[in-house]
């Protein structure tokens, strides 16, 4: 929380003052943002305890988690992967996408363009590379939007044994 309130102000001041270059749906404006923001921090933290009580919250890092082969039904990835390729190179994807799919029998990250807005450079490559071993891909349009393009997701299911 401390850490949120530190930083939230300079980041909403920062997506106000290039207000016309993000998507307002879901969020309908930067205070709206901030709003919905409290909003989930607050219900995050006030489940944490418990939650980790449950080993319902785990530390862990890509590419290498602490799980079990097919131990979930679903891996989700949330603006990490592809959204930092320009940090992250074509290995870390093609191992952190592989360490998924060996816990979880379908992944589903979100969302595919750089946080220059492109489209990533390692998508490609990462879909011709699962599409080839067999892999079920899809690329689906997402109602969620807050940078401009940034509304679609790859699924991969686990086809093969
Ligand atoms: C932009 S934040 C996204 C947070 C959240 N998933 C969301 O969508 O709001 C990127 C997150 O990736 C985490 N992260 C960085 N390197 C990671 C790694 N190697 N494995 C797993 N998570 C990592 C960071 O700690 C940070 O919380």
């Amino acid at each position: 929380m401390q850490r949120f309130n530190e930083v939230v102000d300079n980041i909403i001041n920062q997506v106000k003052a290039t207000s016309n270059d993000w998507v307002w749906s879901y969020h309908k404006s930067p205070d709206d943002l901030r709003h919905n923001r409290v909003k989930v921090i607050q219900e995050f933290l006030s489940d944490y305890e418990t939650g980790k009580k449950s080993n319902r919250y785990a530390v862990g890092e890509l590419p290498k988690l602490a799980y079990d082969h097919q131990q979930f039904d679903i891996a989700l990835c949330s603006h990490l992967l592809f959204l930092y390729s320009d940090h992250l190179d074509y290995d870390f994807h093609l191992n952190s996408v592989g360490e998924m799919l060996r816990i979880a029998k379908e992944i589903r990250i979100f969302p595919l363009i750089t946080l220059m807005w492109k489209h990533s450079q390692h998508l490609d490559e990462i879909v011709q590379y699962y599409t080839s071993k067999g892999y079920k891909i899809d690329i689906e349009k997402v109602e969620y939007e807050l940078q401009p393009g940034g509304n679609k997701m790859l699924k991969i299911t686990r086809d093969v044994i």
